[in-house]
């Protein structure tokens, strides 16, 4: 059967040159990059190249860059270490309610120890407004931590705006950046950003690798895995040396791709999936912001239609996509990015994401375009026999 992926926020394929560049170090360089002979210092080697090309995609210098298991784990570093590094006692954190789990719960936790967290709603497309972001800043906010985009909707945030504010007043300013890096240009020398997470297997690199870029002549932070000396005492624990190879090589594929114009055909396909979608299903709406997005994001609501249904009957078809309705995604809950976004409960059920990635091509979305339409039309016909 003919598989066609249209998942790629929820991650991505290894690139065949990554997982080469991954090979040797799995093989004949397993040296622990902490030893100080030959074995070690070749491994140590690897890790710093790796480390190099990391910030060379996001414009750091690699003394910024702290290795991570992936952006769960730099959520969680960059919000639990500035809030355990505090001096104030009665400190806030600012976030939103459309952030990743991985911000929303460690905020949460944070909470049982005296932290006020601050949720930012957000507009109907997603987009927080800097003016309440502005209002919600007192002189207790030790951090602000807001993505750059969403992952379900594809929004983005105003996150140099963002950036400025938070430089004007004097807080620290994480972003969680692991659905944009590697989809968009990200410069931390054009934003204010003191934070910000990425991860490997949403560009075509290895999971259980990631980095939090952290800025340089920033306090040292409280490390929330301690143990050896390793990523300058900042994060210990033996480096996954192959993860980050692969990782390191990911990033430098995916800088020669954004230079290379990739993510300007990605979006005229994004567009061209939409047209096509459109003209032959009614009652289609986009959910999110048509402006500010990512250039891979798709998220669809289709009047009459169950998101849950259509999902099982495109995987049978061999299509992969997710919906931000429940079971999907783990959870029996519709999407709390959806609801923060006051889409009404039917338009939740009836919504599917898709995430289309560099390798996808016409030919597959015109298939897609072909078996969607016929299921939505099943799907319809059998939701009014039930009444
Ligand atoms: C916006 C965002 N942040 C963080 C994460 C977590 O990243 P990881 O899977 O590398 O832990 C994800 C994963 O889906 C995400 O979309």
């Amino acid at each position: 059967m003919r598989k066609i992926y249209l998942d790629h926020n929820a991650t991505t394929p290894l690139h065949p040159e990554v997982l080469e560049a991954m090979l040797p170090v799995l093989g004949e360089f397993y040296g622990n990059p902490s030893s100080v002979h030959s074995e070690g210092r070749k491994a140590r080697v690897f890790l710093d190249e790796a480390r190099e090309k990391v910030a060379d995609l996001i414009g750091a210098n690699s003394g910024e860059i702290i290795f991570t298991s992936g952006g769960t784990e730099s959520n969680n570093m960059a919000i639990l270490g500035v809030a355990l590094s505090r001096e104030k006692k009665d400190a806030r954190i600012i976030t939103s309610t459309v952030e990743h789990p991985s911000v929303l719960n460690p905020c949460k936790q944070l909470e049982q120890f005296g932290i006020t967290i601050d949720r930012l709603p957000v507009n109907p497309k997603g987009r927080i407004d800097l003016d309440q972001l502005k209002d919600a800043i007192s002189d207790s906010t030790v951090l602000i931590s807001l993505q750059q985009a969403n992952s379900e909707v594809g929004t983005l945030q105003d996150i140099e705006k963002i950036g400025e504010l938070a430089r004007e007043h004097s807080v620290c300013f994480h972003t969680d950046a692991v659905q944009s890096v590697g989809k968009i240009a990200v410069d931390v020398k054009k934003i204010p950003v003191d934070f910000l997470s990425m991860s490997s297997h949403k560009l075509n690199g290895p999971k259980g690798a990631g980095a939090l870029y952290m800025k340089r002549g920033l306090p040292v932070l409280f490390p929330t895995m301690s143990g050896g000396n390793q990523e300058k005492k900042r994060r210990g624990g033996t480096e996954n040396v192959a993860g980050i190879v692969g990782f390191g090589k990911a990033c430098e594929l995916a800088k020669t791709r954004l230079q290379s114009g990739g993510m300007i055909s990605l979006a005229n396909l994004r567009d061209y999936f939409f047209e096509q979608i459109e003209s032959l299903v009614s009652g289609v709406e986009l959910l999110g912001d048509k402006e500010y997005r990512l250039p891979n994001t798709l998220n669809l609501s289709i009047e009459g239609a169950d998101g849950e249904t259509l999902l099982i009957g495109l995987d049978v078809e061999g299509i992969s996509v997710s919906t931000g309705s429940a079971c999907s995604s783990g959870s029996s809950l519709p999407s709390h990015v959806l609801t923060a976004m006051q889409v009404p409960a039917r338009r939740i059920n009836a919504s599917l994401r898709f995430s289309l990635g560099v390798d996808n091509t016409r030919d597959e979305i015109d298939h897609v375009v072909k078996t969607l339409a016929r299921l939505v039309s099943l799907n319809r016909k059998n939701s009014f026999a039930l009444g």
